[in-house]
């Protein structure tokens, strides 16, 4: 059975060039394109550095022999790709199933061009139907989910093995259902209002490219 993720991770990964600092996603399709990227780092094909949005991702990338740098060494990071849990038709995405929403933006923020790959599945007429994660600051967590939830969606804390589930940064991850939401821009900047927030999953204007893998192994590219 044709693997649509990595179909559409390996796609993306054709517009990696020697030279450039590249930005490794987080998640099951990003994965796939950190094992390629991998593969021709050891074949010398690519000469690359990189900056990865999650510690599992570095990880991943170290193991594989992909040089990892830090934000004071760069102006820019010049490919970022990355997965999404769901995109609409102009690219607006809903990030961090993953929980690492925080480090992807910050990455997605510094990056040329942000290509998110993706299984046909992501794709949405409105986003929504997946709650869409916030990360939360764990001090007075109670009061800020009670905030989220005044918008008008059923915040849930997001949890591991019965535990409250830890970002890579410490903090919490309230997956929050809003249903369909018809104006992402105005919702994003409303949770991001609230202290106690860090930041949420809603990613407007971010993504440059979108690859998406079809079952008979059809890639559409959607340039925003
Ligand atoms: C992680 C993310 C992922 O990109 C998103 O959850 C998609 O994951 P997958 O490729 O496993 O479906 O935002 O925080």
């Amino acid at each position: 059975m044709i693997n649509l993720k990595q179909l559409a991770a390996e796609k993306a990964v054709e517009q990696v060039e020697s030279g450039m600092i590249v930005g490794l996603g987080t998640g099951s399709t990003a994965y796939w394109a950190i094992e390629k990227i991998g593969e021709k780092v050891k074949s010398k094909q690519l000469n690359i550095k990189a900056i990865a949005t999650s510690k599992r991702s570095e990880e991943q990338a170290r193991g594989l022999g992909i040089p990892i740098i830090s934000f004071a060494e760069i102006d820019a990071i010049d490919i970022t790709i990355d997965g999404a849990d769901e995109s609409d038709h102009n690219l607006h995405l809903i990030k961090g199933g993953g929980g690492a929403l925080l480090r992807e933006k910050i990455v997605a923020s510094n990056s040329r061009k942000l290509v998110i790959v993706a299984d046909e599945s992501k794709l949405v007429q409105h986003l929504g139907k997946y709650a869409l994660p916030v990360d939360v600051v764990t001090f007075g967590w109670e009061k800020t989910f009670q905030k989220l939830e005044a918008l008008g969606c059923i915040p849930k804390l997001r949890l591991d093995d019965g535990k409250p589930y830890l970002t890579d940064n410490a903090n919490y991850i309230l997956d929050c259902a809003f249903g369909e939401i018809h104006d992402p821009a105005t919702l994003h900047e409303k949770i991001n209002a609230i202290t106690g927030v860090v930041d949420n999953g809603l990613f407007i204007n971010l993504a440059s490219q979108l690859i998406i893998a079809s079952a008979g192994g059809e890639i559409k590219t959607i340039l925003k």
